[in-house]
């Protein structure tokens, strides 16, 4: 029989490829990470496994994702972690283990929520060996926690965003202890590498390049609850992306709530900046496409700037969020540009990347925004031409400044709402058909979900095309003719001359 694997001498590199059950968890866990979640992995994987042979079966777990591109990374870390325990996993919530990655940026996310944990609590009464946990932004709020103890005692396990790294360790606390476990953290300097990961396209990834905002912008909860602003380590980051390459990854996406100030956090390190940090990303062979999300236009760079426009794979698109064309309520909300300064930032990008696609994000209803207000953030959307905007109802936050301010009423908010939607539409409509006719490369994602004869994939400006193929060309980048734009998307036809 093989020996058994001592944590105490084995490095990170050697684990990460280690047999787990192999690893020796008769002594006490070691102190050092991630050597302290390998042990617990393997810990539940023996609880997995007899737990199995008593059921006759294998054990399922489901993992369910609210929210942003941030927490769809997380989630892959949770399924990870869950599939390294020995689970399976399931997409229905009538499993053996489930867990909720949850979102708070807007209220309605915390209602779903709550929403479906009724649903997970019929399936629990059914299943007395199921498991709910729940994680990820909203369960940094008090008041969530106050009201899940109150009201959802069958809720196994609670965690927070800071100690997302421990998931092995809460797991295997979740199977040996009685109760309700909750382990939440305030904040954390401290970025664990090196856990499994459980991608969900076996062709393109996100990479955290920093995690948490130090902006506070006066309606975001982000920086309550994802923390203070800290990047990783550019070595690391690199290090992770020539992996993924390795891998098969062709496209990265670069994540962190204001990429633009990457390198400055955690003061002192020496960090490269993002523009030097991209140009490093662009080495990296088998890499072919480099995304990057979210932009603060306050801190949009000229060397940003001509670093796209020089590079041959970093996307033409960029995520550039609004938020309001009135420079009056981008003042109330902290953003620290005005109307101008994006109108001449939008502009000027325009002017050096021509076939860039320009993406926002709109909040309706801030505290005090009259109808003017509306009217220049209508003004911006039409001079900007965005290809897309993503617009919400603005939604208070409890602790955060602007739920002090004075509210709109619900009808103004709602007649604002439609007409910046309307015009959203119409400008984008105008917008996205202008490749139509023309031949580009599209990086085939998957079947088209209501016809299974197409296949869907996207430009490298994020457009969305749908066109005749099958799973073979899944992960490939293929010559695609444009042939009919339908409002945000295509229908094509593969091949230079759209014959095929
Ligand atoms: N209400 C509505 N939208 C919000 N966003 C952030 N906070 C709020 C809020 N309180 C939006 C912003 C941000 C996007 C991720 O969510 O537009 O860019
Ligand atoms: Fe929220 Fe502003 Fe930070 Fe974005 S930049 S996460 S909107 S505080």
């Amino acid at each position: 029989m093989d020996s058994y694997i001592d944590l105490k001498n084995i490095t990170t590199e050697e684990l990460k490829n280690a047999d787990l059950d192999r690893i020796d968890v008769t002594g006490s866990p070691p102190d050092m990470e991630p050597h302290r979640q390998y042990y617990f992995m393997a810990k539940c994987r023996q609880i997995v496994k007899s737990e199995s042979e008593r059921l006759g079966r294998p054990l399922y777990a489901c993992s369910v994702c609210f929210g942003c591109q941030m927490n769809a990374r997380d989630s892959e870390k949770l399924l990870g972690v869950l599939r390294s325990a020995g689970f399976r996993e399931s997409d229905s919530e009538d499993a053996d283990f489930v867990i909720y990655n949850t979102c708070t940026v807007r209220d309605n996310a915390n209602q779903r929520v709550f929403g479906r944990l009724g649903v997970l609590n019929g399936y629990k009464k059914k299943n007395p060996y199921m498991k709910v946990a729940l994680c990820g932004c909203m369960m940094q709020e008090d008041l969530v926690i106050k009201k899940l103890r109150r009201s959802y005692s069958f809720v196994d396990l609670i965690f927070g965003t800071h100690n997302l790294y421990k998931f092995a360790e809460l797991l295997y606390r979740c199977y040996t202890e009685k109760g309700m476990i909750v382990d939440i953290w305030e904040d954390t300097d401290k970025i664990v590498e090196d856990l499994p990961v459980d991608r969900k396209f076996p062709f393109k990834s996100g990479v955290n390049i920093m995690f948490g905002c130090n902006n506070f912008c006066s309606y975001c909860i982000v920086p309550y609850v994802r923390g203070r602003e800290r990047s990783r380590a550019p070595e690391e980051i690199l290090r992770e992306i020539k992996e993924l390459a390795a891998d098969g990854v062709k496209e990265v996406m670069l994540l962190g709530q204001n990429v633009n100030s990457y390198g400055k956090e955690p003061a002192g390190t020496g960090f490269l900046s993002f523009p030097e940090l991209l140009r490093e990303v662009e080495k990296v062979e088998g890499i072919e496409r480099i995304r990057f999300m979210t932009s603060h236009p306050k801190d949009l760079s000229d060397e940003l700037i001509e670093v796209m426009g020089q590079s041959k794979k970093i996307c033409r698109h960029l995520h550039l969020p609004l938020q309001s064309g009135s420079t009056r309520i981008l003042e109330k909300m902290n953003r620290r540009y005005t109307k101008e300064s994006y109108l001449v930032l939008a502009e000027k990008i325009r002017r050096a990347i021509p076939d860039i696609s320009l993406t926002t994000d709109i909040i309706v209803g801030f505290p005090g925004e009259t109808r003017e207000d509306a009217d220049d953030t209508i003004d911006v959307i039409r001079k900007v031409q965005f290809d897309n905007a993503f617009t919400f109802v603005y939604s208070k936050r409890t602790g955060t400044p602007a739920a002090a301010m004075e509210q709109v009423p619900d009808g103004e908010v709602r007649e604002n709402f439609d007409r910046i939607l309307a015009c959203v539409q119409e400008t984008a409509r105008e917008r996205v058909k202008r490749f139509e006719g023309q031949v580009l490369p599209v990086l085939v994602e998957e079947i088209n979900e209501q016809d299974n004869s197409l296949v869907t994939g996207r430009l490298t400006n994020n457009t969305v095309v749908h066109f005749p193929g099958d799973a073979s060309l899944i992960g490939e980048i293929v010559d695609v003719k444009l042939v009919r734009c339908e409002g945000f998307y295509y229908i094509g036809e593969m091949g230079k001359d759209g014959n095929g």
